[in-house]
């Protein structure tokens, strides 16, 4: 690189990347840590070579309008990238990528551990406890759902619904069902020891567990609404660690209230960080603050995938996860 590229890191890093970030590059850190508003992140895309957003900076069709880009590569900290117009990116010939791979068995951790705590009422539990109410053992206390031996629907079987089938199979014995909008070979699901439905609705009918693993934005907005809630079982449980948008989450708090499913466990959210209240009063969901991919080595690794493709981009080589 003849010159250090000016790069942007829209929020704080694991410290070990952003070291490697300011040894490679004339890198600018966000130090206070906030989210960047529409007119930061303009800005952001008229002073520097590379800006290295998250799922926090929303990058929609507009921001792109303007003409004195000066930014040729958005180097995304995530798998997920519905938060950035890559059509819009792309019309500008701005390279887009993102992090693939890395954060696969901690979101499929995440999942299980939503659907573990939803099913056996742990949120609850643990407020009980915490509020010095708990009046001690009894056989009708607190009584949940038994996982073991159920049945689990995946939606969306790429990287990490594979992994989430596999904990609930060979961990839980379950027999698990999935629907993807490709053929996946028969083979290859039952590595995992599940089996392809031809519709969301069939796997909605047949789950006592629907756990989403689908891309969030465009044609899988809101796929989950009130029509497809109530195909599920009632007392079947939603867990989604995917994308809010995936769920229509107004038809959702209708069915949580309503009874027309048991429960739900939720890493992430339509609005976020913002967590509608009706939701948040319910006890029959468990919520996250979007935590699928947050462990050390996770991060660690999601950060220097980043790094990787940002130098090869600026070396002239192909960034090995390019999606535009
Ligand atoms: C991802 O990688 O998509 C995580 O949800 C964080 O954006």
């Amino acid at each position: 690189m003849a010159q250090n590229p000016r790069i942007l890191v829209t929020r704080r890093w694991p410290e070990a990347v952003e070291r490697v970030l300011a040894e490679r590059f004339d890198a600018s850190f966000n130090v206070s840590d906030t989210a960047m508003d529409a007119a930061a992140l303009a800005e952001a895309l008229r002073s520097f070579d590379a800006v290295l957003p998250t799922v926090s900076d929303r990058l929609p069709a507009s921001l792109f309008d303007a003409t004195d880009i000066r930014t040729k590569i958005l180097g995304n900290f995530g798998v997920g990238y519905n938060h950035i117009d890559i059509a819009a990116a792309r019309a500008r010939g701005i390279a887009v990528t993102n992090t693939p791979g890395v954060l696969t068995d901690c979101t499929a951790d995440i999942a299980m551990s939503l659907l573990l705590a939803v099913a056996r009422r742990a949120g609850e539990g643990e407020r009980e406890v915490r509020s010095g109410q708990w009046a001690g053992w009894r056989p009708t206390h607190m009584i949940g759902t038994k996982v073991t031996g159920k049945t689990l629907g995946i939606i969306g079987f790429g990287r990490i619904g594979k992994a989430m089938a596999k904990r609930c199979h060979f961990g839980f014995d379950m027999d698990v069902v999935f629907y993807n909008r490709s053929k996946i070979d028969t083979a290859e699901a039952s590595r995992y020891g599940a089996r392809q439905m031809d519709t969301v609705e069939e796997v909605l009918a047949a789950a006592d567990f629907v756990s989403l693993h689908c891309p969030g934005g465009g044609e899988n907005r809101h796929l989950i609404n009130a029509q497809r809630l109530a195909v599920m079982k009632p007392q079947a449980l939603l867990i989604n660690t995917a994308r809010g948008d995936v769920i229509d989450e107004n038809a959702l708090i209708e069915a949580l209230e309503n009874g027309t499913i048991r429960g739900a466990g939720l890493d992430v959210f339509e609005a976020e960080p913002n967590v509608p209240e009706r939701l948040r009063v319910l006890d029959n969901v468990l919520l996250l603050p979007h935590l699928g991919s947050a462990t050390e080595e996770t991060r660690t690794a999601m950060g220097m995938k980043v790094v990787e493709n940002v130098t090869a981009f600026f070396e002239g080589r192909q960034p090995p996860d390019r999606v535009a």
